[in-house]
This record gives C-alpha cells, structure tokens and sequence, in this order.
C-alpha cells in the first residue's frame, strides 16, 4: 500500500490507475480505525479496482470546546488496518497541505437547512466543515465511488445532497453500523469511556430498538415515544441532546410512512455518542 501526504504523488498515482481502466474508491477517514471503518474499504473494493483512503484530522469540523486535539491519532496502526483491508494507497495530509489558506479565509461548502438539524443544531459550523473538507477531497482524489458508513446518517445524507447540488459523478454508498456484541455502534470516540461507562454505553442502541419496537405495534405519537426515550436514557445516565424520530430524508414523519429512522445524540460523561436505527414498518 502506498504512503502519501503529497497532492501531486496521489493524483499521479490516482491519474495512472485511471489510464489503466480502474475504478478508483474512496474512503476518507479520520484514523484511529475500527472494524467498522475496515467494513469501508472492503465494500469499496466490491464496487471499484483501486481504493483510496484518506487519514485527516479536520480541524474545520470540531467546535472550539470539542476533542480536536485530544481525537486519537493512530497513524501507524491505521495503515496497518487499511493495508491489511486491501486500500491501495493512503493520503495523509498535514492542515497546510489541506487547508493552503488561512482558516478563515477558506472557501466553504455549505448545505444549508439539512446541515442545520439535529447534530448541526447541537454543533454549529460541524457540517461545513465536514462538507468543505469532503469537497476538497472529492477534487484531489476525484473518485468514481465514495464510501461512508451509515452511523453518520446526517453525514452521508448531506453529502449525497452535496453531490447531487454540484454535479459530481461520484457515486455514493452507505454501509451500515457495526455494532459490539452488546450492540454499542463502533466508533473511535467509544476509547474515551471510562469501562463503567462502556458498561452503560448499551443503553443508546437499547433504546433506539425500543423506540423501534413501539412504531412496529403501531404508535405513532412521536414526540410521546421521543420524551419516554430520552427519560429512558436519563434514567441509565445519558443526558440526550435529542431522541428525533425522521424519515429516511430527515424530513418530519407523516403517520402513514412505512420507512422511518430513529436518531439520537447523548452525553455519557464528558463522551458524545450518536446512533440511528432504520425501520421499516410493514
Ligand atoms: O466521518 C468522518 O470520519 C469524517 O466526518 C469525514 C467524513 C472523514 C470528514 O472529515
């Protein structure tokens, strides 16, 4: 697998394999791999010849009082992970390599409205930052498939939207959570729980499926079942930022639809963790 923090040697390399007729996948990450993010790759290399991943701390999508610095840097063990996951290359670039610009001169991609609910609502300036640091790389790698998992619902939601509003030929694919066996969703904010938080950490996947449970008998007061849950969470010490039952689109739900998503942000400690759970209502 090759190593690389330099735009010019990934699109050479990129430019090479394209003249030889390969499809290119990308997956942009943030590092400090799990199994979810190795699921990525390996659906990338079902849809394309070559995969690209990309390890990048994107400083534009933390707020000033989030983790940025203290987000788990794993380099070594990531490219160990990505070259064993079948990436062909990997882009590591610095912030100056990915940012020429001052911060605040920075041209920004920006979707409004759908970057501006539930997770934008709690993280002002989040998904531009996500979408700006996406863009870009979109055009340095210019992939033909991009992967993404499906635990950032809003994420892949706003980037497809992104996609569609700029034109770009690039297919984008979702891939759903991995999970624990306690059903806690992988994510690389999970190494910042204490082991009795971990212990309690359950309780967000937990009662996603309830909440699904109650839809599938037919409920269908959604603010009722939204309240239960976040006391259901604040009784096993989650302080919710929000429990919203959505259509796929993240759209507000009609009573009659068959497809529906349950997300949910909550607090454990000083550690923020999200989850959706998809449902489909026969
Ligand atoms: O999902 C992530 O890890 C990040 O938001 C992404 C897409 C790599 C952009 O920095």
């Amino acid at each position: 697998m090759l190593q690389t923090d330099s735009i010019e040697s990934l699109r050479e390399h990129v430019a090479i394999w394209r003249a030889a007729g390969a499809r290119i996948g990308f997956v942009p990450t943030m590092g400090n791999l799990h199994a979810g993010h190795v699921q990525l790759i390996e659906v990338a290399r079902t849809h394309c010849e070559r995969v690209v991943a990309s390890i990048f701390v994107n400083p534009l999508q933390f707020g000033p009082n989030e983790d940025f610095t203290r987000y788990p840097r794993t380099p070594e063990a990531d490219c160990a992970a990505l070259e064993s996951a079948g990436a062909d290359l990997v882009f590591m670039p610095s912030v100056a390599t990915m940012y020429p610009q001052p911060l605040e001169q920075l041209t920004r991609v920006s979707v409004p409205q759908l970057g501006d609910i539930l997770e934008g609502a709690h993280r002002p300036g989040h998904f531009d930052g996500v979408t700006t640091v996406v863009a870009r790389l979109f055009n340095l790698v210019q992939p033909d498939v991009a992967v993404f998992g499906e635990k950032d619902w809003q994420q892949l939601a706003i980037i497809r939207r992104m996609v569609d509003d700029l034109g770009w030929p690039i297919d984008i694919v979702g891939v759903p959570t991995v999970r624990d066996a306690d059903g806690l969703a992988l994510s690389s904010r999970n190494a910042y729980l204490t082991a009795a938080q971990r212990a309690m950490a359950p309780s967000l996947a937990r009662t996603l499926n309830e909440v699904a449970g109650h839809l599938r008998v037919g409920e269908r007061d959604f603010a009722a079942l939204e309240r239960a849950a976040t006391l259901v969470l604040a009784e096993d010490g989650l302080r919710a930022d929000y429990v919203s039952i959505r259509r796929p689109d993240l759209r507000e739900p009609h009573l009659g639809d068959a497809q529906l998503i349950i997300l949910a942000a909550a607090w454990l400690g000083s550690t923020r963790l999200i989850d959706n759970l998809p449902v489909s209502l026969g």
